[in-house]
C-alpha cells in the first residue's frame, strides 16, 4: 500500500469515528430523494438528471448522502450541516444560523438558501451538479430533529448512550439506529419497502396537511427552511426529554422515535420537490401565495 494511500484510509476511518455532526445515515437520505421523485415536474425532472454525475446513474437518490463524504476534502462544508440552538425548542436565523467562529449564514438553513440561490441564478459562479447534491442532502438535514439540537451536546453527539446492546450517541440513533432497526423489524431489510410504507401514509393517513408542508407562512426568504429549522428545534426537544448520558434506549424511546423519523424523512422529501420545482419550472405559487 503506498503511503499516501495508507494515509487515505487512516483519515477515512477518522472520518468514521469522528464525532461530529453526522446527517440522516444513507438510508434516511436516499429514503428523502426516493420521496422528492414522485413530486418532482416533468420539468424538474428532467433538469435534475441532466445535473447529475455520471455515477449516479440517473438517480437523484444516488446522490443524496455525497455531501457527508465531502467534510475532509471541502473542511468548510462541515458546519453547513446543521443548526444548533441554545436549547429553547426554537431555531432563530439571526440568533442561531452562524458558525463556532461567528460567521454568519454558516448552517443548514443559510446553506439551503445559497444552493438554492446558486441554482436558480445562471450566472453563479457556483458548479451546478454540486449545488444540487447539497441541496438535496441539506433539505434532508434540516429535517433531522438533532440537527436543530443543542449548542452544549453538539446536537446529542456528546450523549454517549446505548441503542439496545450497541454503543452509540443520541445523534446517531436519530440518523441511523431509528431507521436501520425499523428496516429490520418491519420492512424485511429493506430500503425500497419501507420507502413505500412512508409514500403511502403521505396520499392516506398525512393527505389532508401534506398542502400544508409545502406552505411558508409569512416568511419572504429565498426557501422555507427556517421554518424547518423551528420544527425541528420543537421536535429536538421531544427528542432530549427523559434522556441522559448512559442511558440504554429501547423499545419504549424506538417507538417514540420512529413515527417523527418517518413523518421528517416524507416532509423532507415532499419539500425538496418544491424547491426544486421551484427551480427548475417556475412552480413556487405555493411557496409564495400560502
Ligand atoms: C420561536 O421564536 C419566534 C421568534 O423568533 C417566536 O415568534 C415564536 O413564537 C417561537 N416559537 C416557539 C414554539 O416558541
Ligand atoms: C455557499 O456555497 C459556496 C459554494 O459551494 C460555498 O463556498 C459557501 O461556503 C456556501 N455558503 C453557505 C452559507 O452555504
Ligand atoms: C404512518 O402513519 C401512522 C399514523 O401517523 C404512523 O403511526 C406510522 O408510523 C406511519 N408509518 C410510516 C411508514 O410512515
Amino acid at each position: 500500500m503506498g503511503l499516501l494511500l495508507l494515509l487515505q484510509v487512516l483519515l477515512a476511518a477518522a472520518a468514521a469515528r469522528a464525532p461530529g455532526a453526522q446527517a440522516w445515515g444513507k438510508e434516511g437520505h436516499y429514503m428523502t430523494c426516493k420521496i422528492t421523485d414522485g413530486f418532482l415536474t416533468s420539468e424538474a425532472s428532467a433538469a435534475v438528471k441532466e445535473l447529475l454525475p455520471s455515477w449516479a446513474n440517473g438517480e437523484l437518490a444516488e446522490v443524496c448522502a455525497w455531501a457527508d463524504k465531502q467534510r475532509f476534502r471541502y473542511r468548510w462544508s462541515s458546519p453547513l450541516h446543521f443548526a444548533d440552538t441554545p436549547g429553547d425548542c426554537n431555531f432563530s436565523y439571526a440568533r442561531d444560523c452562524h458558525d463556532t467562529k461567528g460567521n454568519k449564514d454558516v448552517c443548514v438553513v443559510g446553506a439551503i438558501n445559497n444552493y438554492t440561490a446558486a441554482l436558480e441564478d445562471p450566472s453563479s459562479p457556483y458548479d451546478r451538479t454540486e449545488s444540487l447534491m447539497f441541496l438535496a442532502h441539506f433539505v434532508g438535514d434540516v429535517h433531522q430533529p438533532l440537527h436543530c439540537g443543542h449548542v452544549d451536546d453538539l446536537g446529542g453527539n456528546t450523549i454517549k448512550l446505548r441503542w439496545y446492546r450497541r454503543k452509540s450517541n443520541l445523534h446517531h440513533v436519530w440518523d441511523s439506529d431509528v431507521i436501520t432497526q425499523a428496516m429490520k423489524d418491519f420492512y424485511n431489510r429493506d430500503q425500497d419497502t419501507m420507502i413505500e410504507a412512508i409514500q403511502r401514509n403521505i396520499t392516506e393517513e398525512w393527505s389532508s396537511e401534506e398542502k400544508q408542508w409545502e406552505a411558508c407562512g409569512s416568511q419572504t426568504k429565498i426557501t422555507c427552511a427556517e421554518k424547518y429549522a423551528k420544527e425541528s428545534a420543537l421536535l429536538a426537544c421531544d427528542a432530549y426529554e427523559g434522556v441522559e448520558e448512559g442511558d440504554t434506549l429501547r423499545d419504549e424511546y424506538y417507538f417514540r422515535a420512529l413515527p417523527v423519523v418517518e413523518k421528517r424523512i416524507a416532509q423532507g422529501g415532499v419539500r425538496l420537490a418544491v424547491i426544486l420545482n421551484q427551480i427548475f419550472s417556475g412552480k413556487n405559487s405555493r411557496l409564495q401565495s400560502m
